[in-house]
C-alpha cells in the first residue's frame, strides 16, 4: 500500500486529502474510513460531500427530486476555464448541453426515451452473434504468443468497436474515438493542466465537428443504427433534437460506453489472477450462470464508475452534517459497492457471494445506467470466449504490478501484461 493510501487510514480526517492522485488510485482505505466514521464527508480541497455507504448512495441516487445530476460549471472543467485562447477553441465548436446523465426528469426521461429501445436486452440479443466474433478476432491475434498487454488488446477493443459499429462510424475512425473518449473523460478528471485542457478542448471540438457531418447524413439517409434514432427522433410530434443536444446524447454514449466496460474486463483478469480459488471455481464450471456471477461481481469489485455528482436542491442534514443547497456531493458508487453492511467481507472478490446481483456499478434509480444490458452482453460473451480459449492466467515474466489511474470518477487499470496457456 502506498504511504498516501497508509495515512488515510489512521491520519486525522481533515488531513486527508481525497484528491491525491495515489489516493485516487488506490481508494479503498479512504472508502473503509469514510463508511465508518464520516459517511457524510465535506473534502476540504474540492468542496465536495462525499456519500460512501451503500444505503445511502442508493438513497441518493433515488431521490432526484433532492439530490439533481443538472451538471454545474465546476463539474467540467472547461465550463469552468477562463483561459481565453481555450475559451475561443471552445468557441469554435458547439454550445455543450445537459441531456440524460446531466439533466434531471422530466428532460431527462425525455431525451432516455429516444434510445431506450436501441439498449433493451431484446435488441442486443441480436448483437450477441457480433460480439462473440469480435472476441475471438481480437484473441487470434495473440493467442500464440501466450501473452499480451490485456487492456490494449482485448479490453479497450471489444467495448470500442461495439460503439462505433452502433454510432454507424467506419473501422478506419477507431482510434479517432479513442482520442475523443480520453479527451471527455480528461475534463472530468479534474486532473488537466493547461496544456492538456488545451489538447482536450480540440479533440472535443473535432469530435463536434466529425458529427455534426454524420448527423447530417443520417437525417437525410437513415440507417439501421443508433445514430439515427438519435437524430431522427420525435416522440408525440415533439421537434427533433438540435445538433447541440444530438451531440451531448452521443459522447455520453460514445464515453460511458467505452472506458467502463475495459476497465471491468481488465480487472476481472487482474482479480482471477489474484484470486487462484476463484478462478479455479470458473474453470471449473465455466457455465453461463457462473460466467454471469463472475461478471457481476468483477463489476461489484471494480465499480468503474466510482463517483457521480449530484448537486442538493435545498439546504440538508444529513449524519449531522449541514449541506447547503447547490453543494456538488458524490454518490460514490465504488465505496457502496465494497460496504460491509451490505457485502460480507466485502475485500474478498467471490463468484459465489450470496447477494452478488446487488452490486450497484451501474446506478439506481432513474440514471441506472442505458448501457447496462449491452455492457453484461459484452462480460458474459468476453469472459465466455476467453475461458474457452485461454487458461493458467498470469502476470507475464518481469511485469510489474498493475497500475490504477488518477482519476475522481472513472477507475480501472492503466494496463495488464498477461500471459497464459493456449486452449485452442
Ligand atoms: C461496466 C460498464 C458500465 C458501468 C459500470 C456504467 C456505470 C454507469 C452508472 C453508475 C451510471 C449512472 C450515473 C448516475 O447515476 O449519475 C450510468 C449511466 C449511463 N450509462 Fe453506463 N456504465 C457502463 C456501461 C455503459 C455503456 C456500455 C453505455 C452505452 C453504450 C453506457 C451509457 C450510459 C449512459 C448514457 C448513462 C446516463 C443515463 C441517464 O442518465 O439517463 N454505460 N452508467
Amino acid at each position: 500500500m502506498s504511504e498516501e493510501a497508509l495515512k488515510v487510514a489512521t491520519c486525522p480526517m481533515h488531513e486527508i486529502i481525497p484528491m491525491h492522485p495515489e489516493v485516487l488510485k488506490r481508494p479503498w482505505p479512504l472508502n473503509r474510513r469514510l463508511r465508518d466514521d464520516a459517511p457524510v464527508f465535506k473534502d476540504p480541497m474540492s468542496g465536495i460531500f462525499f456519500v460512501s455507504r451503500y444505503d445511502d448512495v442508493v438513497k441518493m441516487a433515488q431521490d432526484h427530486e433532492t439530490f439533481s445530476s443538472k451538471m454545474v460549471s465546476g463539474s467540467r472543467q472547461l465550463a469552468a476555464t477562463d483561459d481565453p485562447e481555450i475559451r475561443d477553441i471552445m468557441a469554435s465548436g458547439y454550445p455543450q448541453v445537459d441531456t440524460m446523465l446531466t439533466e434531471d426528469p422530466p428532460l431527462q426521461r425525455r431525451y432516455r426515451k429516444f434510445v431506450d429501445g436501441a439498449f433493451s436486452p431484446r435488441n442486443l440479443k441480436a448483437l450477441e452473434p457480433y460480439i462473440e466474433k469480435l472476441s475471438e478476432d481480437l484473441i487470434d491475434k495473440f493467442i500464440d504468443r501466450g501473452e499480451c498487454e490485456f487492456l490494449s488488446e482485448s479490453g479497450v477493443p471489444l467495448p470500442l468497436r461495439v460503439i462505433v459499429n452502433q454510432l454507424g462510424a467506419p473501422e478506419k475512425d477507431l482510434p479517432l474515438f479513442k482520442k475523443w473518449t480520453d479527451a471527455f473523460i480528461g475534463n472530468l478528471s479534474q486532473q488537466l493542466d493547461r496544456e492538456g485542457l488545451k489538447k482536450a478542448a480540440m479533440d472535443m471540438v473535432e469530435f463536434q465537428h466529425y458529427f455534426v457531418e454524420r448527423i447530417k447524413e443520417r437525417r437525410e439517409n437513415p440507417q439501421d443504427d443508433i445514430l439515427s434514432k438519435v437524430v431522427n427522433a420525435s416522440i408525440d410530434g415533439e421537434k427533433p433534437l438540435t445538433e447541440a443536444e444530438c451531440l451531448s446524447m452521443i459522447s455520453q454514449i460514445m464515453v460511458a460506453g467505452n472506458e467502463t466496460t475495459s476497465a471491468t474486463l481488465t480487472e476481472a483478469m487482474w482479480l482471477l489472477i489474484q484470486n487462484p480459488d476463484q478462478y479455479e471455481i470458473v474453470r471449473k464450471d465455466p457455465s453461463p450462470e457462473m460466467i454471469s456471477n463472475l461478471a457481476e461481481e468483477a463489476l461489484r469489485y471494480s465499480s468503474p464508475s466510482s463517483n457521480m455528482f449530484r448537486r442538493a436542491t435545498k439546504d440538508l442534514e444529513w449524519h449531522g452534517v449541514k449541506i447547503p443547497k447547490d453543494s456538488i456531493l458524490f454518490a460514490r458508487f465504488a465505496s457502496a459497492n465494497q460496504d460491509e453492511r451490505r457485502f460480507p467481507n466485502p475485500e474478498k472478490f467471490d463468484v459465489t457471494r450470496d447477494n452478488l446481483r446487488e452490486q450497484v456499478a451501474f446506478g439506481k434509480g432513474v440514471h441506472h445506467c442505458l448501457g447496462a444490458a449491452l455492457s453484461r452482453r459484452e462480460l458474459n460473451v468476453g469472459f465466455r470466449v476467453i475461458f474457452e480459449r485461454m487458461e493458467n492466467f498470469r502476470l507475464a515474466d518481469g511485469a510489474p504490478e498493475p497500475e490504477f489511474s488518477a482519476n475522481a470518477l472513472l477507475h480501472g487499470l492503466t494496463g495488464l501484461q498477461l500471459a497464459f496457456d493456449k486452449i485452442r
